[in-house]
C-alpha cells in the first residue's frame, strides 16, 4: 500500500486530507504534536490500524530531523506540507521568537522535509502537496511575517514543480479564509474575511482534483478564486492600504 506522511493532520485541513486521502486508498503517517487531537483524526478514519502517528515540534530543527531520520526506509509516495500557524498582530508588538517560529514551522521545516523524500517521491512517481496560501499573493500588514513566509513558499513549490515536471507531481495549493483552528491560534479577530470562507473538504478535494490533473498551482473554490482574482487586478499600494486598515485589530 502506498504511504502518503501529512504533517499538521491534528486538524483543520490536515484532518480533512488524512480523510480524503484515506478513501483514495493510502496507508497514512500522520504527523502533528497534540497525541489527543491526532488521536481524534485517527478515529476519524475508517481504518485506523492501516495508518501510524508521528510526533515533531517543526519549530525545532532537532526535532524536525529526528522526524526526517524516522522516515528512513518508509518509502514514501507522498508528502503533504500542511503543518503551519501565524501570527496576527503589529510586528513590533508581536514577539520575536513567535515570529521566527512561523518562518521555521512554515517553510523552513518543509524545505527540509522535501529535500530529504524527493528522491523517494520520484522514485515511486508520486506526489509533493504543499499548503500555501492567497496570502503569498499580497503583502499582508498585521500578518507580515506570515504573507512573507507563504510567498516563499508559492515560490519554492512553483519551482520545485517546474524543476521536477515529469518526475513528481507538486501541487502549490493556495487557499484563502476557511474555517479551521487557524484563526484561533493565530488571534486572528472574528469575522475577518468571513464573505471568502470556504470548507475545509472543499479546499482538500480541489487540490487532489488538480494533483489528479498532474499537478498544478490551486486557488480552490469560486470564493477564493474570485479574491485571487482581487487581489491581481488590485495595485500594490492599494491593497496595503486598505488591507492595513481592514487588518488592524
Ligand atoms: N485556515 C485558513 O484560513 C488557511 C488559509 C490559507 C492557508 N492555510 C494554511 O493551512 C495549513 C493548515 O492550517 P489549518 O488552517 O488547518 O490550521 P489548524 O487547524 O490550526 O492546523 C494547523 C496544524 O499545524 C500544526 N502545527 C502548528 N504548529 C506546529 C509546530 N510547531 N510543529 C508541528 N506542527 C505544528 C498543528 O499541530 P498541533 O495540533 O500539534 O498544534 C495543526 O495540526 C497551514 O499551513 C496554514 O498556514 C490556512
Amino acid at each position: 500500500m502506498k504511504t502518503v506522511l501529512i504533517t499538521g493532520a491534528s486538524g483543520g485541513f490536515g484532518c480533512e486530507f488524512a480523510i480524503q486521502l484515506e478513501q483514495a486508498g493510502y496507508a497514512l503517517l500522520l504527523h502533528g504534536r497534540d497525541k489527543a487531537r491526532l488521536q481524534l483524526t485517527l478515529d476519524a478514519l475508517q481504518y485506523p490500524e492501516r495508518h501510524k502517528l508521528v510526533f515533531a515540534d517543526l519549530s525545532s530543527r532537532k526535532e524536525t530531523e529526528v522526524l526526517i531520520d524516522s522516515l528512513v526506509g518508509s518509502e514514501l509516495y507522498g508528502l503533504v506540507n500542511n503543518a503551519g500557524f501565524g501570527v496576527w498582530g503589529g510586528f513590533a508588538a508581536k514577539e520575536s521568537v513567535a515570529q521566527a517560529d512561523v518562518i521555521r514551522v512554515d517553510l523552513l521545516a518543509p524545505v527540509m522535509l522535501s529535500h530529504a523524500v524527493l528522491p523517494c517521491l520520484i522514485r515511486n512517481k508520486g506526489f509533493l502537496i504543499n499548503v500555501s496560501s492567497l496570502a503569498a499573493e499580497t503583502p499582508l500588514p498585521y500578518l507580515a511575517t506570515y504573507a512573507a513566509v507563504k510567498a516563499g513558499m508559492t515560490f519554492w513549490s512553483e519551482a520545485i514543480r517546474a524543476e521536477h515536471q515529469g518526475e513528481v507531481r507538486v501541487v502549490t495549493l493556495a487557499p484563502g479564509p476557511s474555517p479551521t483552528g487557524f484563526r484561533d491560534v493565530s488571534g486572528a479577530p472574528k469575522g475577518k474575511g468571513n464573505a471568502f470562507s470556504t470548507s475545509a473538504e472543499q479546499v482538500v478535494l480541489s487540490s487532489l482534483q488538480t494533483l489528479d490533473a498532474g499537478g498544478g498551482y490551486c486557488v480552490p473554490g469560486w470564493r477564493h478564486k474570485l479574491l485571487w482574482l482581487i487581489q491581481k487586478l488590485t495595485p500594490r499600494f492599494i491593497s496595503l492600504s486598505l488591507m492595513a486598515n481592514y487588518l488592524k485589530k
